[in-house]
C-alpha cells in the first residue's frame, strides 16, 4: 500500500543541521492496521507528513501503490492524495466559519472525478461519529472531542484506501479517546489501511503491528 525507502528529514538552523527524522524504511501492506509509537519530538508528525505527501523528505522515496509520491508533479501528487489518502492532523482542527456538514464535505472539493461523494455520505459519516443531529451547527457550538470526530469524518469522506492519523486521541478524556479508537477500528474492519502515530502506549492493543520510532530510526515492536 505504502512503502517508504530511506526517508529522512533535516532542517538547517544557521550552521547546524537538525534531524527531524533519521532515515527510515517501512512497508505498510493493504488492509493492515499499524501503529507507530514514539516520544514527543521523535519525528512522528514529520514521518506521517512525508508519507501523506504533505512534507517533502530530504532523502528517500515514498511509494503509494507503486507510484513515487515525491517524484510526481505537485498536481499529480495532490490528485493521488485526494483520492487515496485520508489524513487526520495532530490536534485535528475543523474550520470554524463553516458548519460541521460543510467541514465533512470539504475534501470533495479537491476530487476530480465526476461522481463526487454526496451530502448523503457526509450525513452518514456524521451519523457514524454520533453528530448527525448537529450537522448544521458550527464548530464553536460543539466540544473539542466532538470536533476531533468531525475531523475524522472529514478524513473519511473521499473513501480513502489509506488513513493516516497523527495522535488522533491526543489530549482527549479517556471516554472520548475510547470512542475515537472504536471508530478507527471500525474503519479498519471495513477495509481501510490504517496507520496511527502516537506517544500513547495504551492504544497499541488494537493494532496488527506496532513499531517504535526513536532517534535511531524505526524498529519493529
Ligand atoms: N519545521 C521545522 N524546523 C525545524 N525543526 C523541526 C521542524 N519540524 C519539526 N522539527 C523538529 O523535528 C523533531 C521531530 O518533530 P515532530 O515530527 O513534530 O515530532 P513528534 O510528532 O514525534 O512530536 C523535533 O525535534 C522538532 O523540533
Ligand atoms: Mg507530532
Amino acid at each position: 500500500m505504502i512503502v517508504a525507502k530511506g526517508i529522512s528529514k533535516s532542517y538547517r538552523s544557521g550552521p547546524r543541521t537538525i534531524w527531524a527524522l533519521a532515515p527510515i524504511t517501512l512497508d505498510i501492506r493493504p488492509g493492515e492496521f499499524a501503529m507507530i509509537l514514539g516520544r514527543s519530538g521523535s519525528g512522528k508528525s514529520t514521518l506521517l507528513g512525508t508519507l501523506g505527501g504533505l512534507l517533502r523528505p530530504s532523502t528517500g522515496q515514498v511509494l503509494l501503490d507503486g507510484q513515487p509520491l515525491w517524484e510526481l508533479r505537485e498536481s499529480e501528487r495532490a490528485h493521488l492524495r485526494a483520492h487515496k489518502i485520508g489524513f487526520v492532523f495532530q490536534n485535528a482542527t475543523v474550520i470554524p466559519s463553516i458548519t460541521l456538514l460543510e467541514n465533512v464535505l470539504l475534501p470533495t472539493l479537491f476530487l476530480q472525478s465526476s461522481v463526487k461523494p454526496t451530502r448523503q455520505r457526509a450525513m452518514a459519516l456524521l451519523d457514524r461519529v454520533g453528530l448527525k443531529d448537529r450537522a448544521h451547527a458550527y464548530p464553536s457550538e460543539i466540544s473539542g472531542g466532538e470536533q476531533r470526530r468531525v475531523a475524522l469524518a472529514s478524513a473519511l469522506m473521499n473513501k480513502p484506501a489509506l488513513l493516516l492519523a497523527d495522535e488522533p486521541t491526543g489530549e482527549l478524556d479517556p471516554e472520548t479517546e475510547a470512542d475515537i479508537m472504536a471508530l478507527l477500528e471500525e474503519t479498519h474492519r471495513q477495509g481501510t489501511t490504517l496507520l496511527i502515530v502516537t506517544h500513547n502506549h495504551q492504544l497499541t492493543g488494537a493494532a496488527d503491528r506496532v513499531l517504535t520510532l526513536s532517534e535511531n530510526g524505526l524498529s519493529e515492536g
